[in-house]
């Protein structure tokens, strides 16, 4: 069986104190409030890792991950943080190839290749983003940009490192942006990319993985989205920094 995954992506935003008081009430409300069978994932910014690593460690449902890594081990390479680093800070999933990153800090696919086996190497798991902007949606190319992400990135890991990976479809236009893909448009993308992830690698790993959709999901749509055949959860931007926004998001799983 796939695993439920709802993550929340903090991207540049709080402090320390906030998100402290932030991630103990998620914490709460997760305790409170959520019964089934869902991994909660909160990333943070680097320097708040390990003191909200420490605040979930009693909660077996809520995981730490890290917004980036370095493709390398160690060295001079000012302002970067590795793999090793992250693991021995308790993180253990890693997001992957954000169009932030990739965007602004011009980030390809072979160092997105390289960012996950650094990550698998040491004991986590990437969640590898993919989605297209909107002129490849409009021009009805998105299904063969998304491909070519899958492609240039995931297909020269062994099967054993792809049963590690998590993969998050999220479509340009939608983050942020308070416009949401379909739900139809998540789950022909989602069962797009398991075909594809299948064909990559071993059919069974493909259908065990769990891809998750991000762009505007909130407590409004997430139902909706989540009932989807190969939706297998979400990564949450905006609505993860607002406890009961995240939290409903996650019941609605
Ligand atoms: P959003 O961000 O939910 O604010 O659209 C999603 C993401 O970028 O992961």
């Amino acid at each position: 069986m796939r695993k439920k995954i709802v993550a929340g992506n903090w991207k540049l935003n709080k402090t320390a104190e906030e998100a402290l008081s932030l991630v103990s009430e998620i914490d709460n409300m997760v305790k409170d409030e959520v019964s089934g069978d869902v991994s909660v994932v909160v990333a943070p910014p680097f320097p708040f890792l390990q003191s909200v690593g420490k605040l979930t460690q009693g909660n077996d449902k809520m995981h730490l991950a890290a917004q980036n890594v370095s493709e390398h081990e160690s060295g001079a390479y000012t302002g970067e943080v590795s793999a090793a680093m992250l693991k021995s800070v308790g993180v253990e999933y890693v997001i992957i190839g954000h169009s932030e990153r990739r965007l602004y800090h011009h980030e390809d696919a072979q160092t997105l290749y390289q960012k996950m086996k650094a990550t698998i190497a040491h004991g986590m798991k990437p969640i590898f983003c993919c989605g297209e902007p909107l002129e490849e949606r409009d021009a009805d190319r998105h299904f063969e940009y998304v491909g070519k992400q899958l492609h240039d990135s995931l297909s020269y890991l062994s099967n054993e490192e792809f049963d590690q990976v998590v993969v998050a479809y999220e479509p340009i236009w939608a983050i942020g942006t308070g416009r949401t893909a379909s739900s139809q448009q998540a789950q022909e993308m989602h069962e797009y990319i398991r075909e594809q992830l299948s064909r990559m690698f071993d059919a069974e790993a493909a259908y065990n993985t769990s891809i998750l959709y991000g762009g505007s999901c909130n407590p409004g749509n997430a139902k909706e989205l989540f009932s989807q055949a190969d939706v297998d959860g979400g990564l949450i931007g905006g609505a993860s920094l607002k406890s009961r926004d995240f939290t409903d998001v996650i019941k609605s799983i």
